[in-house]
């Protein structure tokens, strides 16, 4: 069913990505634990949002397109990997990047660095004008169409019916990755990841379905709340079954999201979170960024110590990258050394 109904994509992810035991971090929280490395799906294009852009800016030029818009927070992977992925497909990009005060926007540093290096139109709006981001990205449209660009519009985080497929694509690596450490019945396996703007885990949710997997799918949401994701999540499965013409019931209370450990809030990091990353890094050698997966990683850990059988027998966290996140926050991890 899977090969019968895939779009038709780019090729632009470094796929297969690696599934790495974590020996001495599974010894420590007493779960057999694996990272899938899809912080490797690319140096500049690294991360999860790569696997859903193969998908979107396939469809996009398919519509016509020559410029595709998208938004998200000032150091936005999304949009820092749109922007260099719209290059490899010969369009352009418009990032509409979230910042308090647009007249004095941030330092050019990390994602933005990136974003201006390929040379991404960059357009600053306040967090108000992003509350109301479907108006802006009409107006940001009509603006490009008028002068003489064919946009479009690619949600925040690439999360929709279409971008999903990326980790529907991805979830199927992942049986074979297990199977290639001769786990061919993965039943007892929980895949998690941070869940920022839903798409990523949508793709696993409807992954288990397409696939008949039995594995367990949790997100760890880094924004919001977990009423807000179940919502999303099932409203993206919901235009998925629609658009592709298939009947895939999710229902809302199979979306499991494990709130908690928003903190401070959206990319704002607590010291214990930047200790985990620290620790991590020590321990196995693998580096987390402080948004995304740093806050993933911390919830699953807290969440183990209260019971380590909160999870399955086995987990599979999901390394969603986000690197470049982790250089303005240099000042903050100074305190810790
Ligand atoms: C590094 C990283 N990890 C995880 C996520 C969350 O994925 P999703 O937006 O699909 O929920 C994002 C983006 O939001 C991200 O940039």
């Amino acid at each position: 069913m899977l090969s019968e109904h895939c779009p038709e994509h780019f090729e632009l992810a470094r796929k297969n990505t690696p599934l790495q035991k974590m020996p001495r971090l599974s010894r420590e929280l007493g779960v057999e634990i694996f990272f899938k490395r899809d912080d490797l799906t690319g140096s500049e294009l690294s991360g999860n949002k790569i696997r859903k852009l193969e998908f979107l800016l396939a469809d996009a030029r398919a519509k016509g397109a020559d410029t595709v818009i998208t938004c998200g927070g000032a150091q936005s992977n999304h949009c820092r990997a749109t922007a260099i992925a719209a290059v490899r497909c010969s369009m352009q990009a418009t990032v509409l990047l979230r910042t308090e005060d647009p007249a004095q926007p941030p330092a050019t540093t990390g994602n933005i660095l990136l974003d201006k290096l390929v040379g991404a139109e960059i357009v600053w709006i306040t967090p108000q004008e992003y509350q109301d981001i479907d108006r802006i990205f009409q107006r940001e449209s009509d603006r490009l169409a008028g002068s003489g660009r064919i946009p479009c519009i690619i949600p925040e985080g690439g999360s929709n019916h279409i971008g999903c497929w990326g980790y529907i694509t991805a979830l199927r690596e992942i049986r074979e990755d297990l199977s290639r450490e001769g786990i061919t019945d993965p039943a007892g396996t929980t895949v998690l990841s941070a869940t920022g703007s839903g798409g990523t885990t949508a793709g696993l949710v409807l992954g288990t379905k397409l696939l008949d997997l039995d594995v367990d799918v949790a997100g760890v949401n880094v924004c919001d709340d977990a009423d807000y994701f179940k919502n999303k999540v099932s409203a993206i499965c919901r235009d998925f079954s629609r658009s592709y013409g298939r009947d895939i019931p999710v229902c809302r209370d199979e979306i499991r999201i494990i709130d908690g450990y928003v903190g401070r809030g959206y990319a704002r990091s607590r010291p214990e979170e930047l200790r985990a990353i620290q620790a991590l890094a020590r321990l196995e050698g693998v580096i987390l960024d402080p948004v995304y997966t740093g806050k993933a990683f911390y919830g699953l850990q807290c969440e183990l110590k209260k019971d380590r059988n909160r999870f399955g027998t086995r987990i599979v966290f999901i390394h969603t990258g986000g690197i470049f996140g982790l250089f303005p926050c240099a000042a903050q991890f100074e305190e810790l050394f």
